[in-house]
């Protein structure tokens, strides 16, 4: 079949996300037939990098040989089996192996398929907690503004990017979450939710922060000593603290977690994304030992949730083998130079007219060309011409990003910057 062929069929039949049916019809799409380590590749053999992280997730580059030969192993064992009173080595030695990565004091790990389901399992365990621990009280989530934690009821109840959620705003339940912060000063957002904090108390269930680097609101970064605060904050209330680490988790940001820029462990940690290197939807929500007492007795007490494909064979040996990758390739040591030229390179952005507030943190690096927000076009026209010249780039509206392989050769982050500035040069220049 022809690349024509394959988008005529796509256009004929899929639903697809994120996208209006209008769109669907009339944007161009590029058919990928294979990739390997950044790169993309069409039928034609066209190759483009994938500067997006195919949705951030692909933190050791595509098709890694270490993580397929996992896959093809534990395929010829158990691709899949019950997780209903049965276990199997992958799981049970992934428990063991994330919690030994994972922030001091998490013990427990509920597996799931993908970061929204983390997230939900994570909501649904702080409430219930709360429900059959003594203090019934305790039902409200507090979280922050531009906050993007998924797409299901509960994940969007806790965000909040309206262009996602507002139309489902009457299913959703309630949260309390400070006002949009000034330009770039969170410390009031902080304060005024400190302030919730203090007010609703023991009325409070969790918080829920996506930790240093808000993705979805446009790779917004925040200071780590407002995390810090925020964990003191939680404890003086008595309330838990929920880090969604889906995005920032796995290195993403510098160290394995985004939480450790702030020495912070929160009480449940999602993750999910570059859990499985990208490779397979899987997820878990690590909670401490004294949340998990808080399920012991009768079977009434038990967490009622739980999905097909949780702890799924495969998915567990890709993440043992990402956990092993990393510790023997030194994965984040070895992405330091190469985040602190992304740093240079993006910071250097700022000489272009148009281009506003550059950021970056570890592997992870955006700017803005336009009025934030994500029906900005610009960002769209972009990613067209970088597209042409190589760069597969995936905007947030007028926030261009990259989030690279924290792998990806020196030469080819080079060839991705150098897409990155010239196509934004161009398309700046040309509106000029
Ligand atoms: C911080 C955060 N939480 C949760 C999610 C949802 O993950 P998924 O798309 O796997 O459901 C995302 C996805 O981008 C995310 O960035």
């Amino acid at each position: 079949m022809t690349d024509d062929d394959l988008i005529a069929l796509d256009r004929a039949h899929v639903w697809r996300p994120y996208t209006s049916s209008e769109d669907h019809q009339g944007r161009s799409l590029f058919v990928v037939d294979r990739a390997e380590g950044p790169w993309l590749i069409g039928a034609d053999g066209r190759r483009v990098l994938d500067a997006s992280g195919s949705w951030w997730c692909n933190n050791l580059g595509h098709g890694h040989p270490r993580l397929r030969d996992a896959i093809r192993r534990q395929s010829e064992r158990l691709m899949h089996c019950t997780f209903a009173a049965a276990t199997h080595e992958p799981a049970a030695r992934l428990a063991a192996e994330l919690i030994e990565a994972a922030p001091a004091g998490l013990n427990r790990v509920f597996y799931s398929d993908n970061g929204s389901t983390a997230v939900e399992v994570a909501l649904k365990i702080a409430f219930q907690y709360w429900q059959q621990d003594g203090q019934p009280g305790r039902q409200r989530f507090l979280a922050l503004p531009g906050a993007y934690h998924g797409d299901t009821l509960g994940a969007m109840s806790a965000g909040a990017v309206d262009e996602f959620s507002a139309v489902f705003r009457p299913l959703l339940f309630d949260v309390a979450r400070p006002a949009e912060p000034a330009g770039d000063d969170w410390t009031p957002v902080f304060d005024a939710l400190f302030h919730s904090l203090d007010e609703a108390g023991d009325g409070v269930a969790a918080v829920i922060v996506e930790p240093i680097v808000q993705g979805a609101a446009g790779m917004r970064m925040y200071p780590a000593p407002l995390l810090a605060e925020l964990r003191r904050k939680v404890d003086e209330v008595g309330a838990l603290l929920i880090a969604d680490e889906v995005f920032t988790g796995f290195g993403r940001t510098g160290p394995m977690w985004a939480c450790e820029h702030a020495d912070v462990t929160p009480d449940l940690l999602c993750t999910a994304k570059g859990l499985s290197g990208g490779m397979l939807p899987f997820a878990a929500t690590l909670a401490t030992e004294r949340i998990y007492d808080g399920f012991r007795g009768d079977k009434s007490r038990a967490l009622m949730h739980g999905h097909t494909f949780c702890g799924n064979p495969l998915g567990a040996a890709v993440a043992r083998e990402v956990l092993s990758i990393y510790r023997d390739d030194d994965v984040l040591a070895s992405a330091a130079p190469k985040a602190a030229k992304v740093k240079t390179a993006i910071e250097s952005m700022s000489e272009i007219p148009g281009v506003a507030h550059p950021r970056a943190l570890g592997m992870c690096a955006a700017f803005e060309v336009g009025v934030p927000g994500y029906m900005g076009k610009i960002g769209w026209e972009i990613s067209d011409l970088a597209l042409e010249l190589g760069a597969h780039l995936r905007p947030l509206g007028n926030t261009i990003y990259i989030v690279p392989p924290l792998n990806i050769d020196a030469e080819e982050l080079d060839q991705l910057l150098q897409i990155v500035r010239v196509s934004t040069e161009r398309v700046l220049r040309s509106g000029q």
